[in-house]
């Protein structure tokens, strides 16, 4: 299917934070563009998008990719905006896979993923996480500003018939949103091996409806789910951020991502890099490298690898919100990260 190419050099050091933390895991903002507007995540009339010339081509993503997968990179997740709003996106799976990352996955609306999960897992994706906040149709249409749901539902049939597996479903619940649809969310897991992540709603400056009160505690989901029968803790938290559960005797997985009510810094594997080529080491931090600008410049690989290593050294040890959560400002809107 795919070949495997040889990451540039394999002789290096893994990246290992400040804090002891090693950093094995990149997320990929390909574009910030989207075909939908969440209310949790843009503004109703959408961002100032980065120009195209400014965001980073197929060669330039291709080459950080290798310069940190000679660090012993091994997981790669592509995101947004929206990923598949890129038109290059399957080649540009297919050539990152073949750096010989373990772990390719993808972040979408599953607006437009029917169609593509075929030639995404031909290419070399091994998994996708799709955005799903609600099971109602005019709701979804109401939270996402215009989306279909029947389209979300044929992509994760299609990404399962394909083997894009486990299918993992982000929920974002939000008092007064969907906070009514916890229970119907988790009953999913019974019959299906879907893998049900509720994620803290989080702030950003132009998510203007952000308010604490909005938000429902993993601590509060785990209560509510319990009626349906017993939790058991699942072993496999991994490295990410997710704590894992099964409802006894269910097939699939509900996983509780608390960056609020139990941030879990201490274990964070991960770096950003924006569509506009940007290291975020933090998502919640301002610290930002670019690489763009040096590499349009001219910088060698050993330059690039040099920003690489400084960006993971200043990595801060963990987010402030909780004491101060004027430092969500940092993050304008959560399109421009991918999450
Ligand atoms: N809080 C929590 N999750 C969010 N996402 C987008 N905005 C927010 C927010 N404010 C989630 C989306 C998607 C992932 C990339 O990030 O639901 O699943
Ligand atoms: Fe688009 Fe995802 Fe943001 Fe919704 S959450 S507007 S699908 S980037």
């Amino acid at each position: 299917m795919f070949q495997r190419m040889k990451p540039t050099k394999n002789n290096e050091e893994p990246l290992k934070d400040s804090f002891e933390r090693r950093i094995d895991y990149l997320r990929i903002s390909i574009t910030d563009k989207c075909n939908l507007r969440c209310i949790y995540c843009m503004p109703p009339g959408g961002l100032k998008f980065f120009k195209e010339k400014d965001v980073l081509t197929d060669d330039e993503i291709l080459r950080f990719v290798r310069i940190a997968r000679s660090h012993g990179l091994r997981k790669v997740r592509i995101t947004g905006g929206e990923p598949l709003m890129r038109k290059d996106i399957i080649s540009l799976v297919s050539s990152i896979k073949k750096t010989g990352i373990r772990d390719l996955s993808i972040t979408s609306n599953g607006i437009k993923l029917s169609k593509m999960a075929g030639p995404l897992k031909q290419a070399g994706l091994d998994r996708v996480n799709i955005s799903l906040d609600t099971l109602d149709a005019g709701r979804y249409k109401a939270i996402t500003k215009g989306g279909d749901i029947n389209k979300v539902w044929e992509s994760i049939k299609e990404a399962e018939r394909v083997g894009l597996t486990p299918v993992k479903i982000n929920v974002v619940p939000i008092h007064g949103i969907n906070d009514d649809e916890i229970l119907s969310f988790a009953s999913l897991t019974f019959d299906k091996n879907y893998h049900i992540r509720f994620i803290e709603f989080m702030p950003a400056t132009c998510n203007g409806i952000w308010k604490k009160d909005k938000c429902i505690s993993s601590e509060d989901l785990k209560k509510k789910i319990s009626a349906l029968g017993r939790l058991e803790h699942l072993k496999f938290r991994g490295k990410g951020p997710s704590r894992n559960y099964r409802i006894k005797g269910a097939a699939g997985v509900i996983g509780f991502i608390s960056p609020l009510s139990d941030h879990f810094c201490g274990l964070c594997n991960r770096l950003r890099l924006t569509a506009d080529g940007k290291i975020r080491p933090c998502l919640f931090s301002s610290i930002k490298v670019d690489i763009k600008t040096p590499m349009r410049n001219g910088a060698s690989d050993d330059e690039i690898d040099k920003l690489l290593c400084e960006a993971v050294k200043v990595k801060p040890q963990r987010h402030l919100l909780n004491e101060d959560i004027t430092s969500a400002g940092h993050l304008r809107a959560m399109s421009e990260i991918g999450g």
